[in-house]
């Protein structure tokens, strides 16, 4: 869709138009004087702003001069440009047509596009890099949760993710293991961890490759979730500047700090609205900093004698093993700090751009 923007050409007034949103002033270099001849339409107004509201609230009017006293002068075209003449004082307006691209579609009120499926700026031409720039981004902050392109910087081609947008300020969901979601066959490989399975919204890993596209574009902070038969609260920890490097290092992960994450911590970060539980989520990565992935056919891990990833049955950064194993199977997941007896339900990882 099209909406009419204006492009001002100013004489040599310099004006505030920090309030509007058109298009960066472009400066005649000439002394020019003003073409009424061909106006359809002039009228008084106080100052230059005034020109251009007029303009913009008529459909007919694709162009505009105002002409440094009190005069406004409409013209039906915008076929003119600097080297139109205009007086001292005076300024030009030209109306310009844009388009909302990637299906995105014009608020009529707001003269801005909407954008859709994790396309970002003002005319939807590019995609987000990660869920918070997208939330910040202005397009998807009253969205709750949905399945988003993002293009990381650091990535060759964009891939869909689950966002969560509203509640918690934009966070990019790298993994789900859940009893609710449709069991997954975790008889996975190195392959299928690097990939990435699943798919978004459902219980799904996003894959290696992209993990490190993320975190290596721009730091990224983790937030743990785990639902467990202790309570059946989500409890939170945050992973402070969570990195995956590359296949080179068998995606070795890294973090400065580990913190548990409680409601009375809501109000450090001011994007994250959203009332969490106020117990906290102990820390069962410790050990891990540093390590390698291992999968059962790829085994990375410090233990000699032993095979972690087959072991556990699941993927993950063993160190010697590990007191948390997110990816196995829902029966085997376990997150020892705080639930040494307890069956986990749901784990979930996040990341927010810091
Ligand atoms: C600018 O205006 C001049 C004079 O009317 C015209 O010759 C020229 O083609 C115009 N340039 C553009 C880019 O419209
Ligand atoms: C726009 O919508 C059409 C029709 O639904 C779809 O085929 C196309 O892939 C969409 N384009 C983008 C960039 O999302
Ligand atoms: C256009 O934007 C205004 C202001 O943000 C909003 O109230 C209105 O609902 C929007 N209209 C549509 C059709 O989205
Ligand atoms: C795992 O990778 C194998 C190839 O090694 C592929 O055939 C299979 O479909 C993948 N499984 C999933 C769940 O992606
Ligand atoms: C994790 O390892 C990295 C790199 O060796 C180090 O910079 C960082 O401080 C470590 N994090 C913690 C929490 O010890």
């Amino acid at each position: 869709m099209d909406v009419l923007r204006l492009v001002i050409v100013l004489g040599f007034t310099k004006t505030s138009l920090a309030d509007y949103k058109y298009k960066s002033p472009k400066l005649c270099e000439h002394q020019l004087t003003v073409p009424t001849a061909t106006a359809y339409k002039s009228l008084t107004v106080d100052w230059l702003l005034d020109c251009v509201r007029q303009c913009s609230h008529d459909s007919s009017c694709l162009s505009a001069t105002f002409d440094g006293s009190q005069t406004c002068y409409m013209f039906p075209a915008n076929d003119r440009n600097c080297s139109v003449p205009l007086q001292l004082g005076g300024s030009y307006f030209l109306k310009e047509s844009i388009t909302c691209l990637n299906n995105g579609t014009l608020n009529t009120t707001t003269h801005t596009c909407k954008c859709y499926n994790g396309y970002i700026g003002d005319k939807c031409q590019r995609i987000m890099m990660d869920c918070t720039e997208g939330f910040y981004s202005g397009h998807y902050k009253t969205d709750e949760f949905s399945e988003y392109l993002i293009k990381p910087t650091l990535a060759p081609q964009p891939f869909y993710v689950e966002c969560y947008m509203k509640d918690i300020g934009g966070a990019t969901v790298i993994m789900m293991n859940s009893k609710w979601s449709p069991f997954l066959d975790r008889t996975l490989n190195w392959e299928n961890y690097t990939e990435g399975f699943g798919t978004p919204i459902a219980n799904h890993w996003i894959g290696l490759h992209n993990m490190n596209y993320i975190t290596n574009s721009r730091p990224q902070h983790l937030f743990v979730e785990v639902i467990s038969g202790l309570d059946w609260e989500a409890r939170w920890r945050k992973y402070e500047n969570f990195k995956v490097e590359d296949e080179s290092t068998n995606y070795r992960m890294t973090y400065s700090g580990s913190f548990p994450w409680t409601q009375t911590e809501v109000g450090a970060d001011p994007d994250w609205s959203k009332v969490i539980a106020s117990t906290p989520l102990g820390d069962s990565m410790i050990g891990l900093n540093g390590s390698a992935f291992s999968t059962f056919d790829r085994d990375n891990d410090l233990d000699v004698g032993r095979n972690c990833a087959r072991e556990y049955q699941g993927g993950w950064w063993y160190n010697a093993c590990a007191d948390c194993n997110p990816n196995s199977p829902i029966d085997e997941v376990f997150w020892k700090y705080d639930f040494i007896n307890y069956e986990i339900a749901y784990i979930e990882m996040l990341l927010k751009a810091t």
